[in-house]
């Protein structure tokens, strides 16, 4: 009898404990507050999600979200309005009354036992709350049952940085247009906002151009090589199996698709190296008679550079960037500028001729002077230009916003000359580097990014003051995919680095936390290969 009694007690303690245990709540990237409170919301059948009046602002919106819900949870919402919204909903609104904290991205999420509210500023704002509210609801499952639970909570997020941002070489290996999509879906998931799409180079040139059609017919195609780790040429007579590109149909499809999840696409056009694919096209933009190929293998030929003296390349980059202003709505169009290797300029006499009558002391500023030919026409497209370091100099006379990946110093230069600057040095950002020193590590590009090594990122370089901080928009991953041909490769390389820049980018200082952060890895991992990608396993927190 004693026994039994006892046994009672143990069972009711242990239920009434189970009662109490508030859920994990995980979210990356880390919000601004979290304020956790008893208690849950069930998410199952019958629950109704309504929306507040999104016809102005974002009228396609509730669809996205409905059919997220629909993937994330695997069921149908009830739907209806603000004034339907009681018991068992789901609400998003937004803000009649803008909200100066929450900015144009930042949402409050607020789940009681009965209700949830996601209110924001924006559009945006409401997307973002949708992405933590199905981190928020991933964590329980409720076993056998097709319901989940959100721990009760107010959470206040908006983001750190206006540019947060992931790079796709779709030059080195082609990307299909599905691929893109769920690429930028995951990019949205970890509220980043904006893709460079890096569209030519010498392995490559990926989009349709009206004007000049030998670069898609020829400059987009390279013989198949199963080997892929060293140098050597298009043989004659190879067949030119390999390659792709998007037309503008399918760009215009993937910009609308983009911006539905709040992400803008920057293309990026490489002059004036890089530039193989173009050259194997028309060869009279080259210095030199050599017969230029689509370049095979990870490198390229390092003299493939355009001629700075021809007038015509002029024409033709202004050209190639009127259409490509004219496919992607927004303000910035990179155009490159790294890695000119000018080996050409210093014998071609047209090149030298240029320097002379432009009074340019060397081929370095004859690279400055051919970007800001470049730079002028954008501007006159109302347009403007993200060009990598290579190009900056103290005295440097363009007004484009920089993209660093060589190291902190060109930004700080940049920055303090007054030009703006988005972050990706190759130390903490280039996802194409090993992210695991085991000796089974798919092939990468040398250099070693680890996942501790990425979460350090701090993407605000040090020595600058309040008004140069100004100028550092923000930072980006880059995916460079000389090793990296298959999506499920690319994916590999993105995740879970991803997950860390995403706090880097999105968190407060203040609020990154690597012991926390290592924590989370694993449920957004999982969470993850649930959506259908297929991220590294590796979890390596070095931070060297
Ligand atoms: C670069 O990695 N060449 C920008
Ligand atoms: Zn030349």
């Amino acid at each position: 009898m004693n026994r039994l009694f006892a046994l009672t007690i143990i069972t009711f303690a242990v239920l009434l404990c189970g009662c109490k245990k508030t859920l994990p709540i995980a979210i990356v990237p880390e919000p601004v507050k979290i304020e956790q409170k008893s208690g849950s919301f069930r998410v199952d059948e019958n629950t109704i999600l309504c929306f507040g009046d999104f016809s102005k602002e974002c009228p396609e919106l509730p669809k996205l979200i409905r059919e997220s819900y629909e993937r994330y949870f695997n069921m149908r919402p009830n739907l209806g309005d603000a004034e339907s919204a009681g018991k068992n909903s789901i609400l998003f609104i937004l803000n009649e009354k803008k909200s100066k904290e929450l900015g144009d991205e930042g949402y409050i999420i607020t789940v009681k036992p009965k209700r949830i509210v996601v209110e924001a500023n924006t559009g945006a704002g409401c997307f973002y709350g949708l992405q933590t509210l199905l981190q928020m609801a991933g964590q329980d499952k409720i076993a056998g049952s097709p319901a989940f639970r959100v721990p009760c909570a107010v959470i206040t997020d908006h983001p750190r940085f206006g540019y947060r941002g992931a790079h796709l070489d779709v030059s080195r290996h082609f990307f299909d247009t599905a691929f893109v999509k769920k690429y930028i879906d995951i990019l949205a998931f970890y509220k980043l906002n904006k893709f460079h799409w890096h569209l030519t180079d010498d392995h490559g040139w990926r989009v349709q151009i009206d004007k000049y059609p030998l670069l898609t017919s020829v400059g987009a195609w390279r013989p198949e090589r199963t080997s892929w780790d060293t140098l050597h040429p298009v043989l004659p007579g190879e067949a030119m199996t390999y390659g792709g590109f998007y037309t503008k149909g399918q760009i215009r499809d993937i910009v609308k698709y983009a911006a539905a999840r709040n992400i803008d696409i920057i293309p990026e056009i490489e002059i004036p190296g890089h530039c193989s694919a173009i050259l194997a096209a028309y060869p009279q933009f080259a210095c030199d008679d050599y017969p230029y190929t689509v370049a095979v293998g990870p490198y390229w030929p390092p003299k493939a550079i355009m001629c700075a003296g021809n007038d015509d390349i002029i024409t033709f980059y202004n050209n190639v960037l009127d259409e490509i202003a004219e496919l992607f709505p927004y303000k910035y169009i990179h155009i490159g500028g790294d890695e000119a290797f000018n080996d050409n300029w210093q014998v071609c006499p047209k090149c030298q001729k240029r320097i002379e009558d432009e009074h340019l002391a060397d081929e370095f500023e004859l690279q400055q002077w051919l970007m800001n030919q470049i730079e002028k026409h954008l501007k006159s497209i109302h347009k403007k230009a993200i060009i990598w370091d290579d190009i900056v100099s103290e005295d440097m006379v363009n007004t484009s916003t920089i993209m660093c990946w060589q190291g902190t110093k060109a930004a700080r230069t940049a920055a303090k000359h007054g030009n703006d600057v988005i972050m990706c040095p190759t130390t903490h950002c280039y996802f194409n580097y090993y992210q695991c020193k085991d000796a089974d590590e798919p092939l990468c590009m040398e250099g070693y990014v680890p996942l501790g090594k990425a979460y350090s990122f701090e993407p605000m370089p040090e020595g600058l003051g309040a008004s140069e901080q100004k100028h550092i928009l923000g930072a980006q991953c880059n995916i460079w995919t000389e090793f990296i041909n298959t999506p499920e490769q690319a994916e590999y390389m993105l995740m879970p680095r991803l997950f860390a820049l995403s706090e880097c980018v999105w968190s407060k200082k203040e609020n990154k936390n690597a012991k926390k952060f290592e924590s989370k890895v694993e449920f957004e991992r999982s969470l993850v290969r649930k959506m259908g990608y297929n991220p590294s396993k590796r979890t390596i927190m070095d931070f060297e």
